[in-house]
Formats: structure tokens, sequence, C-alpha cells
């Protein structure tokens, strides 16, 4: 039986787009949950949050303390976890750790980055009952350089014939990271299962953005993400006043002490 959470998101493909955000901490996922349908906790918290070149050395106990925090605040929006580098290498692995992660976050479902070869690890973590998001492109668990996928005829083949395994396998949704847009829609339109686009053009059945780059926090602005707002700006403002304040004497005042 396919959860309730999980079929809408299905019920979206071909009707209306799907909305996705990254989220790292309970504050920003509780003003998300209003207008995501899925919330992922990814990741990329290791050069966003850690300060990390790569995202090869998170933990599992580091995605599990983030998704707590995230799984708090949230009513609404499917919570999806990252598995983390080298915690699904076998099958009794990925079944020990993604059990974990649901039992110790309460989250909907783990999504694992494909290396063309762990089509059987989803296909084993469906089987009992835990919910799979896979993702393929620019997986950065397994790939070293940055490099837009699906330019070529021979890369289109092969990456329609991975979502279309990874489908098979049980997965009911796939993140497409920079995937060129014709390769995007071919993808896309070949699935029963809907497709979730980062840098992979609009013809994906939804987007995702790490909310950092969003919000013009993490410094880092690749021309596939849009700034809605200058965060970086408006605190260095409230900390600027905060700093003159303090040196000046004006904070804390009166109201903001006890007798
Ligand atoms: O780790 C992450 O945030 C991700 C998204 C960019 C899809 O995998």
């Amino acid at each position: 039986m396919i959860k309730k959470k999980i079929k809408k998101i299905l019920d979206k493909k071909n009707k209306t787009k799907i909305v996705c955000l990254t989220s790292y901490s309970g504050n920003t996922a509780s003003i998300l949950d209003k207008h995501c349908d899925i919330i992922l906790v990814g990741d990329s918290m290791a050069n966003v949050l850690y300060g990390m070149t790569n995202t090869h050395t998170m933990t599992l106990e580091q995605m599990i303390s983030h998704s707590i925090s995230v799984k708090k605040k949230i009513k609404y929006s499917l919570l999806v976890v990252d598995m983390p580098k080298n915690t699904y290498l076998n099958v009794k692995d990925a079944k020990k750790n993604a059990k974990l992660i649901l039992k110790k976050t309460g989250c909907d479902a783990v999504k694992i980055e494909s290396n063309k070869k762990n089509y059987n690890i989803i296909k084993n973590l469906v089987s009992i009952k835990i919910p799979v998001m896979g993702h393929i492109g620019f997986t950065p668990q397994h790939k070293k350089k940055f490099k837009v996928e699906g330019k070529s005829l021979s890369q289109k083949k092969k990456l329609i014939k991975e979502a279309h395994e990874i489908q098979r396998a049980g997965a009911f949704s796939i993140v497409l990271e920079c995937i060129s847009e014709k390769t995007a829609e071919e993808v896309t339109n070949s699935l029963k299962i809907p497709t979730i686009g980062i840098g992979s053009s609009k013809k994906c059945d939804g987007q995702i953005l790490v909310t950092d780059d969003l919000l013009g926090l993490s410094g880092f602005y690749p021309k596939f993400v849009r700034r809605y707002a200058k965060l970086n700006k408006i605190i260095d403002k409230a900390v600027k006043k905060y700093s003159k304040d303090v040196k000046l004497g004006k904070f804390p005042k009166t109201n903001n002490s006890f007798n």
C-alpha cells in the first residue's frame, strides 16, 4: 500500500508542479512547510553549513540530528532525508541505516544518489516499505567534477535508462541534477513517477533549490539559482546596527533588563 503522502506527490505528475526546497533546521522548515510539497534534508549541508568542500564525510548522526530539528517544526510537507555517502554500500547496511533514519527522525522517505549500480538497494528498501527518491545527473557523492549531463545522444540514452531502472526498482520520484533541457524533458515524459529538477530546466515535474542559495545566504549562485532575497544584506544591516547600539550603550535599555 502506497502511503497517502507519497500518493499525493505521485498524483501531481502532469497536473501541478511539485515545489521542493532543502532545510537543515526547524526554524526555516516551519516557514517552508506552508509553501512546499517536499522538504529535503540534503547532504548539501556539508558545503552550506559545515564549510566542507564536498558531501563525502557527512555522517548518519549529522543527517539525523538536523532532520529531527526539521521534523519537529513541519506538519504538511513530505520530509525526505539524504542517505549520506557510504551508508548504502550494500543491502544490509542500506536497510539498517535507512530504518534508523526513519525511526529516529520520523521522516517519510530517504534519497539515494544513483551510481548506475545501486538499483537493487532501492528495490530492497522499497520491499520493506521505505519510500525512496532517486537522484541522477550530477550526483555529488559519486562524481568529483561538476558537469552538465545529457548533452550528447549517448548521455541522453544512458540517463533515460538509469531513470527507468530507478523507477523499476520502485522509487517514487527522481531528482534530476544539472541535466540539459531536452534530456530532462525526455526523461520526465518517459517516466510514470515525477522528476524534480535542479539546474535541469522547467521541463521537470517539480523543482528543488538549496534554500540558502535562494535566500542569498550561501554565496553560491550558479546560473540555475534565482536569488529571491538578499538575506546576507539584511543580516549585515541588522548586525551592524546591533554592534553600534552595544558600543554606544543604546542596547540593552531598561525594558530589556530585569529589576
Ligand atoms: O543535498 C541536496 O541538497 C540535494 C539537492 C540539491 C537535490 O541533493
